[in-house]
């Protein structure tokens, strides 16, 4: 499967929204945390329902205005944060009868939409790509980095077939001068000049920098983590991703620990793991032909949940099976 994704035709409006809340509705009657709160389209259709709260958090708060509205509208039944969803065990308050965390992952319009963020290939001058809450900017990452590592966040981030000359141009340019949005686009196009996809030649890098850019990885996996330890037994976890790498994550994560294996079938005592989730859906949910018709974006989406059936945890064996991909991230570290 190609694990990139084109920005330009990002969702316009909230993906596989009906069937995310018909499989969170059978436990209304309580809090949801909606970590990736973005428009507030998720949030908006859980508060129709006046027996429900939402706690929402996003590390992007210029959606400020519809946040406050929905504070004027929804006063006590809704909170927001302004933090990383890595972070949802530290929550400024206690969340009371907790049903359900969503996650619905990628960028909202408004962020596509914002020349300053520069997520997109289309924008003009200096790299950015930050969501918010960021350490550093794809303007460090392109212009502080070295070749090898370059190709690296490339090759593995974007699954970039010419990372190696993709960087090594980049590098050769930097000597002169600092390499801007459209300078990366052009370096990208002349060494693909040919467009053998759809796809804009730019699209692979660019997802790339966007990962490392916010910690994506990191982010995801601690999500995770920290949401099954806050998540009473009986909750649900419910995952939108948006590429490829990020449902590899969420599928090794609800299906390891949620199917009854034996470690290994060499063991006499047929030692077996916890069931820590129940699975409903083995295959991912995705969006009908009508949505992807009205909302072509929507087409990369997959929808993954799992209700948590006890508290046991030990996620070594998760952080271990990624760290090929934690490992590139902490190439930003030194910046
Ligand atoms: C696809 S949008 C969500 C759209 C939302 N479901 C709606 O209906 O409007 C994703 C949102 O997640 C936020 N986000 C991405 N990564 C995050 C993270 N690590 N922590 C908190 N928010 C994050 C982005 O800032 C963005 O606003």
């Amino acid at each position: 499967m190609n694990a990139t994704i084109k920005l330009e035709n990002v969702k316009h409006f909230p993906v596989l929204l009906n069937e995310v809340i018909s499989i969170i509705s059978p436990l209304y009657g309580g809090t949801f945390i909606d970590c990736t709160f973005g428009q507030g389209g998720y949030s908006k259709k859980i508060l129709e329902n006046s027996s429900n709260k939402v706690y929402a958090i996003d590390r992007d708060c210029s959606s400020i205005k519809i946040i406050n509205t929905f504070k004027k509208k929804y006063q006590s039944r809704f909170e927001f944060e302004n933090r990383k969803f890595s972070e949802i065990s530290n929550l400024e308050k206690n969340i009371k009868d907790l049903k359900g965390i969503i996650f619905d992952l990628g960028y909202s319009i408004n962020q596509i939409k914002d020349p300053e963020k520069g997520l997109s290939f289309n924008n003009k001058g200096k790299l950015n790509m930050r969501m918010g809450l960021n350490n550093f900017s794809a303007d460090d990452i392109v212009n502080k980095l070295g070749q090898k590592e370059l190709a690296k966040i490339f090759k593995i981030f974007g699954e970039e077939k010419s990372s190696s000359i993709i960087s090594k141009k980049i590098i050769s340019f930097r000597k002169n001068k600092n390499i801007q949005t459209e300078n990366l686009v052009d370096i990208i196009n002349s060494v693909k000049k040919k467009r053998f996809s759809k796809i804009h030649n730019a699209t692979k890098v660019f997802q790339a920098l966007r990962i490392i850019v916010n910690n994506e990885i990191s982010e995801l996996i601690s999500g995770l983590i920290n949401s099954f330890k806050i998540l009473p037994v009986g909750g649900i976890l419910v995952i939108v991703t948006f590429h490829s790498i990020e449902d590899k994550i969420v599928k090794f994560f609800l299906k390891n620990y949620s199917e009854y294996k034996n470690v290994s079938r060499y063991l006499p005592s047929r030692i077996e793991k916890k069931n820590l989730f129940k699975l409903i859906n083995k295959k991912p949910i995705i969006p009908s032909t009508n949505e992807i018709k009205l909302n072509p974006a929507s087409r990369s989406a997959k929808l993954r949940y799992g209700v948590k059936l006890n508290n046991h945890f030990d996620f070594s064996e998760f952080t271990k099976k990624f760290n090929y991909l934690l490992d590139v991230e902490k190439i930003a570290k030194g910046i």
